[in-house]
């Protein structure tokens, strides 16, 4: 078991024009305005911190959640969603904001969580964070 935060991005992302914004905004590496946290990540030894894949680049919401955390955040370990990329890019970026290497990395097909296909590698990254 572990404590988890979800991070709540505050701008608007629905429909084909909100699809839009959203890959503008990640590929632009632009912030947003999330809700207040309610854990403190200086609490904890190691952060995984998750995002999904938008053009090649992590989420704002996860970008401002680091940013406004960075001095906070011990250890790290990324995992990210996407729908076929191999998810290089946004590790590479993620450890870019973090300014730190990621303890284990952990990329998941969409189509592979609907399936119920990637206990395997859940198993292997847990193993790494342990
Ligand atoms: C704006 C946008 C851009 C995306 N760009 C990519 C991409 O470049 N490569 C990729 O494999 N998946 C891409 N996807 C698919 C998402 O990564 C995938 O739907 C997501 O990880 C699923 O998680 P979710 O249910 O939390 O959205 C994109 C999705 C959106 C909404």
């Amino acid at each position: 078991m572990c404590d988890t935060e979800e991070l709540f991005d505050t701008t608007n992302r629905l429909g084909f024009f909100g699809w839009l914004r959203s890959g503008r905004d990640a590929m632009r590496k632009k912030m947003t305005v999330i809700k207040e946290i309610i854990r403190k990540p200086g609490d904890y030894d190691l952060v995984v911190l998750g995002t999904p894949d938008w053009g090649g680049m992590p989420s704002p919401a996860i970008r401002t959640y680091i940013t406004q955390n960075l001095n906070a955040l011990k250890s790290v370990a990324f995992f990210c969603t996407h729908g076929g990329s191999n998810a290089d890019r946004v590790f590479a970026e993620l450890e870019n904001i973090c300014d730190r290497k990621a303890v284990a990395l952990l990329n998941v097909k969409t189509k592979d969580v609907n399936k119920g296909f990637f206990a395997d590698k859940i198993k292997q990254f847990v193993e790494k964070i342990k």
